[in-house]
Order: structure tokens, then C-alpha cells, then sequence
């Protein structure tokens, strides 16, 4: 028997960045969400966010992947959360969502604050996921407690197994896959609802467990660093080591420039998060992946990384 994920309102925690809004895309126009509550630190970058959604939209509709009638329910499908900006205890004011998606910076400190928050102001019953690339979900879980709880009371125990990662792919509405990640915590019915959320968004699912760097960076990381110490020292040119990934292996992008599609800071920082929680060498950031971070030269979204974009 298909399991049903019955989520007839989802709240998207950091909905104005590339995932979040790609997040709140897709659950829009592909699993036809009715209710779809936007959540981020100002109107104005949520206003941001929803200018770029009406122009994927209308791209959509040109191109005949989407009717007028599907663009315009899919939009109306979208509301700001009650209360205005980083307004994470109000998000229930209109009647509890049935999912959070958090999609907020990869801080574990943020991350930990906005589930405590959502863990204090909504049932049970509302699933909390993350779109974390790096940190570990059993330790969100473990944040995911209300406030007033009493340690080892039921409430304490119950509300981390509502919890799971569910790791999307940039751009969003392009890449095929979603990581689900089950946290120690996780319940299986959880787990079970948010699989089907997931794909009623067009996406495949893959398992991982709560390693570091779940099977995607674990693996992708790794790959981007060699390439960076690939070019420092001297092996070949960024152009000739992208274009032997993308012709030799068929790769839509090369490892620098899909580095810099990422961002170079956020590759820094998963391939700390590697090292420090394996122990393993093999993860150790290349010394020029670190000094292109301090310079400020962050990829795409900077202007400048191993390519310009200026
Ligand atoms: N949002 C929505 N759609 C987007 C988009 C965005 N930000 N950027 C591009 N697209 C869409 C375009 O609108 C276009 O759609 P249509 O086919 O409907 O026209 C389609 O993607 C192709 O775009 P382009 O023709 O402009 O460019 P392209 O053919 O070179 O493809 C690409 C661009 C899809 C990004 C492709 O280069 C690619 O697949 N690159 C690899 C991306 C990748 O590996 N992503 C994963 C990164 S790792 C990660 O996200 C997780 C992590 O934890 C680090």
C-alpha cells in the first residue's frame, strides 16, 4: 500500500535563498501543496524570493512545462507567514503546518535555535525537516525539544522523532534527487510521509544514514578538493581540468566550476566538517580552496571564484 504524505500545509524556514526557494518550487508546481507558508529574516528578501519564483514560473509557462491555470494555483499557493519576518513562533497563528522544510544557513548554532523554536510552538504531529548538506541530523534532532520539556519526559523523547534531513540538490527544480536522511531519532512513520512529500516534488529518493557528509559530499567533496590540488600544483589549467571532467566523463559541469556554482566557503567548510568528524586526513580542505575563502572569493556568488561573473 503507497503511503500517503498527507501534507496539506508546508512551511518553508529560509524560503528567499537558491534552496529554499526551489524548495517551495517544487512543492508548489509538482506535489500541488494548497498551502504554502513562506518564512525568512526580512519581507524584503522574501519579496526577492517570490520575484524569482513568478519568473520561473512564467519560464515555465512559455516553454509549456505548466498551464496558466497550474502557474496561477501554484502561486496562490504561497503566503508569508503570519507575523511579518523571522516570525518562527507565530508560524502556527493561521493553523499549525503539517511540514516545516528548514532551509536557513548552514550554521549549527541557527539551525539548533530555529528547531527549539518550532519544537516550542508546534504539535507533534508536524514533521521538521532540514536541508542540511553537512551537519548531523541526530544533533538538530536532538534541538528539536520544547523549551519547557522536562528532560526524559515523553514530549522530550517524542518531539526529536519528528525529525529528519532531506537533503535537495541546487538548482532545485532541475536535479532529480533527494538524500533522505533518518536521524537516530526519526520515527518510521516520518520517515515514510516525508519519502512520499518528497517524491510527489518529481524527485527520486536515495537512504543515507547520519554520517558526515551523507553519501553526496562524502563523495562530491572529496572530488571537488582533488580537483582544487589538481590546479595548484600545476597538473593541468581550470579550464583543462573542467573540460576533462565535462568531456571525458560527461559531467554537466566541471569540478571548479561546479565549485564555484556551489560556493567555495560552503565546500570549505563540508570538507572541515569531513576532517574533523572522521578524523580522516584524506578530508584536509587544499591550502588554496582555504586562502580563495579568505580573499573573499567565493564562486558565483561572490563575482569571483576560479572563474569570473563579473
Ligand atoms: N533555478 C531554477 N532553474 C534553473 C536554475 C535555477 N537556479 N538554473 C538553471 N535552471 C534551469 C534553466 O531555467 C533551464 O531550464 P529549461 O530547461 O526549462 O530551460 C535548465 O535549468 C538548464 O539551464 P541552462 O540552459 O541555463 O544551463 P545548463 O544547461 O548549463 O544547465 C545546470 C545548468 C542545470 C545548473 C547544469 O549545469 C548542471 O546540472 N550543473 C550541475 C549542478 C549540480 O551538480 N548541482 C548539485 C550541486 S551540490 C548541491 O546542491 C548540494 C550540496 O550539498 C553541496
Amino acid at each position: 500500500m503507497s503511503i500517503k504524505h498527507g501534507i496539506k500545509t508546508l512551511a518553508v524556514v529560509g524560503a528567499s535563498g537558491q534552496m529554499g526557494n526551489g524548495i517551495a518550487y517544487v512543492a508548489a508546481t509538482k506535489a500541488q501543496i494548497p498551502r504554502i507558508l513562506i518564512c525568512d529574516q526580512s519581507d524584503a528578501q522574501l519579496d526577492k524570493g517570490l520575484a524569482f519564483f513568478d519568473k520561473l514560473l512564467a519560464k515555465d509557462v512559455s516553454k509549456g512545462k505548466l498551464t496558466q491555470d497550474d502557474a496561477d494555483r501554484a502561486r496562490a499557493s504561497l503566503t508569508k507567514a503570519p507575523g511579518g519576518a523571522a516570525s518562527l513562533a507565530e508560524i502556527h497563528q493561521d493553523g499549525p503546518p503539517d511540514m516545516v522544510i528548514e532551509a536557513a544557513t548552514e550554521n549549527l548554532n541557527i539551525k539548533q535555535s530555529i528547531f527549539k523554536t518550532l519544537a516550542s510552538t508546534l504539535p507533534l504531529s508536524t514533521i521538521l525537516a532540514t536541508n542540511t548538506s553537512s551537519i548531523s541530523v541526530s544533533k538538530i534532532a536532538a534541538s528539536a525539544v520544547p523549551e519547557n520539556a522536562k528532560a526524559g519526559s515523553p514530549e522530550a523523547w517524542q518531539s526529536p522523532a519528528r525529525t529528519l534531513g532531506l537533503h535537495f540538490f541546487n538548482p532545485v527544480p532541475v536535479m532529480k534527487l533527494v538524500e533522505l536522511i533518518p536521524a537516530l531519532q526519526t520515527s518510521k512513520d516520518v520517515t515514510d510521509r516525508a519519502r512520499a512529500f518528497a517524491e510527489a516534488c518529481g524527485k527520486t529518493i536515495t537512504v543515507s544514514a547520519d554520517t558526515p557528509g551523507f553519501v553526496s559530499n562524502r563523495l562530491l567533496i572529496p572530488f571537488i578538493n582533488e580537483a582544487v590540488m589538481a590546479l595548484e600544483s600545476g597538473v593541468a589549467t581550470k579550464e583543462d581540468i573542467d573540460t576533462t571532467l565535462k568531456l571525458g566523463m560527461n559531467h554537466p559541469m566541471g569540478p571548479l566550476q561546479l565549485a564555484d556554482f556551489i560556493g567555495l566557503d560552503t565546500c570549505y567548510y563540508i570538507g572541515e566538517v569531513l576532517l574533523r568528524e572522521t578524523g580522516d586526513s584524506k578530508y584536509r580542505p587544499s591550502v588554496l580552496l582555504g586562502r580563495m575563502v579568505d580573499a573573499g572569493w567565493l564562486g558565483k556568488k561572490s563575482g569571483k571564484g576560479f572563474y569570473d561573473y563579473n
